[in-house]
């Protein structure tokens, strides 16, 4: 089907006065994203960002900055009276713009997170083919309570008569199964030339969008509704509660998506996954793991469980042992890590590179096969191929003002409990003594022994003991 000119509204301007919170409730967040992000996101693949435009008013400026990146337009609802009220400041947009709307407006709401792009498309299509002034998208879900109910013009048929608000419903209207999902596709003139008709004559005192329904049909126009395949993606968010069950019907479509790729995930409802992350086929995740943000995982790793990935890049055949914390942070291909490894920002860990338990890496390059098996902090350090780094060791990066870097040529044998004080070079193939403190570069194939000699004193202890021990006399004792 030809696509007409078509613009997208996203109504974002209210408050979310049912969330109790302080944070506008398009910012809350759910599956790693704000609930606005995911409603542009799915907009975007119908429409160019220019054509989409987010009705922002509760807390706009945070709400534009929190979304400016993906480049949409806005308009501002300075005070909320309602949905309805909402798209008149659309209409005055254009008006005061001496703009031309586009043919077809499509109406989204922001707290309806995850429309699938498919439906939005399918509805787009109905709409037109059928030459609807208005065409609602509806569910059918087993508790209606709360949405607005789609009354048709008879049981079965296409034609819609009115939306009735929950709290406007008359007794006898209570049962209707229909709920309006608040996503609507309309022919811009005709939404138009009816939203000054709107009264806010109703049970919360507000311009109601959905009263646009009965004006057209009034006006003989065609308002018609299609039931959406899939009922959770129609689903609003209005509490807590709403959005966690919204968080984890979208976290369980991600781990399916995955699953369908190849990827297996045991006990997939304990796993935290963002929308948008990546595995391989191949890889296990065991329970209660987290892949969250712009996370990238291989083909054939294995993730063990209580690891949490944060905005990473694992490579292939990369082994996460219990409990590893990874933030932005990229792992090369065959790497083992944990349990209780530490990834800060900026750690690059080459190929099959070991970091081990309760090792702290930030800002650090570790080069193909290098080891760091135990109890180590390494920070600001470039670290070459074939490094062994012993146990205990710890780059001392930061003299109280800058952080210094640490470099470790390929090769180098760091003995364990050593401190590396930087700014410092390690050539390649040099030895650090175990218990070292070395301050000074340590040149390529040399041994650097940094502490003190020991010394032995052989029968010390019982010479001690002896000394300690008083004499006994016969004035001291009783
Ligand atoms: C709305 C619909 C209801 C539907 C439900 C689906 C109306 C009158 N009712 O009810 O039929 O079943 O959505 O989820 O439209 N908003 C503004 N400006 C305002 C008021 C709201 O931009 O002045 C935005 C909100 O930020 C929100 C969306 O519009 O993203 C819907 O508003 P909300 O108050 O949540 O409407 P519901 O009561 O859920
Ligand atoms: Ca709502």
């Amino acid at each position: 089907m030809a696509v007409a000119d078509f613009g997208i509204a996203i109504m974002a301007a209210g408050k979310g006065t049912r969330l109790k919170s302080r944070r506008p409730k398009v910012l809350h967040e759910i599956g790693g994203r704000a609930l606005l992000l995911h409603v542009i996101a799915a907009a975007k693949t119908l429409v160019k960002a220019d054509q989409v435009y987010c009705i922002i008013g509760h807390e706009a400026e945070r709400v534009r900055e929190a979304v400016a990146a993906t480049g949409v337009g806005f308009v501002l609802q300075a005070e909320q009276r309602g949905t309805g009220h909402a798209l008149q400041q659309v209409k005055a947009h254009f008006v005061a713009a001496g703009a031309t709307p586009p043919e077809h407006l499509m109406v989204l709401s922001g707290d309806v997170p995850l429309i699938r792009p498919e439906t939005l498309a399918n509805l787009r299509d109905a709409h037109l083919r059928e030459h609807a002034a208005m065409t609602i998208l509806t569910a059918v879900p087993s508790d209606p309570t709360g949405y607005g109910r789609v009354l048709r013009v008879a049981p079965g048929q296409a034609g819609v008569a009115a939306i009735v608000e929950q709290k406007d419903l008359a007794p006898e209207q209570r049962d209707e199964p229909e709920i309006n999902s608040g996503i609507y596709c309309f022919e811009t003139a005709k939404l138009f030339a009816n939203l000054d008709r709107l009264s806010d004559a109703n049970a919360n005192g507000e311009f109601y969008l959905t009263d646009v329904a009965s004006l057209l049909v009034a006006a003989g126009e065609r308002v018609i509704a299609t039931v959406a395949e899939n009922l959770d993606e129609v689903l609003g968010a209005n509490t807590i509660a709403e959005m966690m069950h919204l968080d984890a019907a979208m976290r369980l479509l991600a781990a399916r998506r995955l699953m369908a790729a190849g990827v297996t995930i045991f006990r997939p409802e304990t796993c935290v996954i963002d929308a948008h992350v990546e595995v391989g086929a191949d890889t296990v995740l065991e329970p209660y793991v987290q892949l969250l943000g712009n996370t990238r995982v291989g083909v054939d790793c294995r993730i063990r469980s209580y690891s949490v990935v944060q905005d990473s890049v694992l490579g292939d055949s990369v082994l996460l042992r219990h409990g590893c914390i990874l933030d932005s942070s990229t792992v090369g291909d065959g790497a083992r890590l944990g349990p209780y490894a530490h990834l800060r920002p900026q750690s690059e860990i080459g190929t099959a590179a070991h970091i081990g338990n309760f090792v702290e890496t930030k800002k650090v390059r570790m080069g193909r096969g290098s080891k760091a098996n135990h109890l180590s902090y390494l920070g600001d350090a470039v670290i070459g191929a074939g490094v062994n780094i012993g146990a205990g060791v710890i780059t001392c990066n930061y003299d109280g003002v800058h952080k210094h870097t640490t470099t470790i040529g390929d090769g180098v044998f760091v003995g364990s409990d050593s401190t590396l004080v930087a700014p410092l070079t390690l050539g390649a193939g040099s030895y650090v003594a175990a218990g070292s403190c070395i301050t000074q570069d340590v040149e390529s194939g040399a041994l650097a022994v940094g502490r003190s000699r020991q010394t032995t004193k052989p029968g010390w202890v019982a010479a001690r003991k002896a000394k300690a021990t008083p004499t006994q006399t016969p004035s001291s004792s009783s």
